[in-house]
């Protein structure tokens, strides 16, 4: 039977599973990646992105982008731009504040409110949706391209290995 790699769900129990979700993606993505984070305050959308930047050796201090809109870090794999859109008013202020070009080959991008820039934010590769459920969080993985696909197969061979 065909293996399908388009969506992986599964359930955080705390804020160390949301983290631990976050350093096992990194070891799959690849420079050139658009990653989209859905869901509402308080889900656990920059949490995952600070076991992101772990898991691609970034030991530093991650600081949420609310007010800067965007915090990027330069790293052995990709430059990595993190992306807080909540402050949007209007989707084509993506292109006034010149983030289009952002989205480089050899960048990784994280979007956080990416429908805050419907319309101007090209569709991802990849999509995170997470949703309080109880005292953890409901997650599901969705891939969008061919890149997403392939970073989605690697995710499944990693996590059915451990
Ligand atoms: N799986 C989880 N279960 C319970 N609490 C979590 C979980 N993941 C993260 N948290 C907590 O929820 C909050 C999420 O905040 P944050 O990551 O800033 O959310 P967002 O960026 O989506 O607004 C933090 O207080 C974090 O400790
Ligand atoms: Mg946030």
């Amino acid at each position: 039977m065909a293996t399908d790699h388009t969506s992986v769900a599964g359930f955080l129990a705390d804020e160390a599973a949301t983290l631990h979700l976050g350093q096992t993606l990194a070891n799959c993505l690849q420079a050139g990646l658009q990653l989209q984070l859905h869901g509402d305050l308080g889900a656990g959308k920059t949490t995952f992105t600070r076991g992101l930047l772990r898991g691609l050796g970034y030991s530093g201090k991650v600081k949420s982008p609310t007010y800067t809109l965007v915090e990027s870090y330069s790293l052995p794999m990709a430059t990595v731009h993190h992306f807080d859109l909540y402050r949007f008013n209007d989707p084509r202020e993506w292109f006034d504040a010149g983030f289009a070009d952002y989205l480089a080959s050899d960048s990784l991008c994280i979007v956080e409110w990416p429908q805050k820039a419907a319309g101007a934010l090209p569709a991802p590769d990849m999509s995170l949706e997470l949703q309080m459920a109880n005292d953890g969080r409901n997650y599901r993985l969705v891939a969008h391209s061919e890149t997403g696909n392939a970073c989605l197969a690697r995710y499944q061979t990693l996590t059915a290995a451990s």
